[in-house]
């Protein structure tokens, strides 16, 4: 018998969730975001399983063409765009799509000579403070993109800083109207979405919505369940119960013994810790569930094992099903418990880990 932890992959959910994008942006068209091996669920399954979306958006290029080679005929676009000039020549010869947000790029662009044409998107800073041109830059990087023979459609996009939060709708309306303002006239596609602005604002749906975390099925709302957007998890994290434990009031548990019982309790020694991609900071109360039931984890996460409450888990015992998260159990709670966030918990799945579709 194998080590029994395991991530359950749903790929009907991932084109689920895709679903509940085209209904929230039916005029637009959909790069599905599937950097960070898709979100820790695996490039090439997530792109299977979305293949219906319109492009794919990572910064990897090793994974890009990995996509092109499979056969994916859609728009893939790098979000960071390439680093050196080699990399141009693979971006032309896999037909990828890159973003332009530096001036360096623009000089390589400029030196390089595609035979054929390469699409771009240009990438605008409204106020994010992280990639992109400036106001005052773009009139000239967009001259610099026209004026290059290589350059085939150029699309105008930017990234807000806030649409997730709730009352934050002034800073996500100043990047708009600033984009709106440096776009207008100029005819091009726009791209501005991410999961959030896909849900909160549809003003900002324009030409390509680029959503990621909601079509892995958690929350990118503060305010609102994965279950109340519709959305469906796409990865279940399980593993089982592989041994218990009978403590005395008093006495300790794990590393540090940072969780004393203070009455006679059953503890349950599940097989998963951080390198299996649990968060070791995870603290005493985070939910499980066992057997379906909601407990709470106890003490300090160890490299393998976790321990958990089996106090009000009737007929516990060796062999039971545990959660993680996933189905039953949303990775936004047990994230929120850990003090971080699902994108988070699932990028950091480990390499071990045994995957089931
Ligand atoms: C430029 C860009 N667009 C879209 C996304 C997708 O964001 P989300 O996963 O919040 O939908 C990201 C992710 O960080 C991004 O960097």
């Amino acid at each position: 018998m194998s080590r029994p932890i395991q991530a359950h992959i749903d790929l009907s959910a991932l084109e689920h969730n895709l679903s509940v994008v085209r209904r929230h942006a039916p005029r637009s068209r959909a790069l599905a975001v599937i950097k960070a091996d898709g979100y820790g669920h695996g490039v090439l399954r997530v792109a299977q399983a979305l293949r219906k979306a319109d492009g794919f958006a990572l910064l990897e290029l090793d994974a890009a063409v990995r996509l092109r080679e499979a056969g994916f005929q859609q728009v893939i676009l790098l979000l960071e765009g390439f680093f050196s000039m080699d990399e141009l020549r693979w971006i032309e010869t896999h037909r990828l799509t890159t973003v332009i947000h530096h001036h360096e790029q623009l000089a390589m662009l400029a030196e390089y000579r595609p035979r054929h044409k390469m699409d771009v998107f240009l990438k605008l800073n409204t106020g994010m403070n992280r990639l992109g041109f400036t106001s005052e830059q773009f009139p000239g990087a967009l001259k610099a993109l026209r004026e290059n023979p290589g350059i085939g459609q150029i699309c105008l996009m930017t990234h807000f800083a806030r649409a997730d939060e709730a009352g934050a709708d002034e800073s996500t309306g100043i990047q708009l109207t600033a984009f709106n303002k440096l776009a207008e006239g100029w005819h091009l596609p726009r791209s501005l979405a991410n999961s959030a602005a896909t849900l909160r604002y549809p003003e900002t749906h324009a030409d390509w919505v680029r959503p990621g975390l909601m079509l892995y099925g958690a929350s990118p709302l503060p305010d609102a369940t994965a279950a109340q957007l519709d959305l469906c998890p796409a990865m279940t994290v399980t593993s089982k119960i592989i041994a218990i434990q009978a403590l005395k009031a008093g006495e300790g548990v794990g590393y540090g013994h940072i969780f004393r019982a203070e009455q006679p309790m059953r503890v349950g020694i599940v097989a998963g810790g951080y390198a299996d991609g649990y968060p070791r900071h995870a603290p005493s109360g985070t939910p499980v569930l066992v057997d379906g039931k909601r407990t709470r984890l106890i003490g300090r996460v160890s490299m393998d094992m976790l321990h958990v409450d089996l106090n009000e888990i009737g007929n516990a015992r060796v062999g039971m099903p545990v959660t993680l998260w996933g189905k039953e159990m949303p990775v936004d709670e047990v994230a929120r418990a850990a003090g971080t966030v699902a994108y988070e918990l699932l990028c950091a799945l480990a390499p071990r880990m045994p995957i089931v579709t």
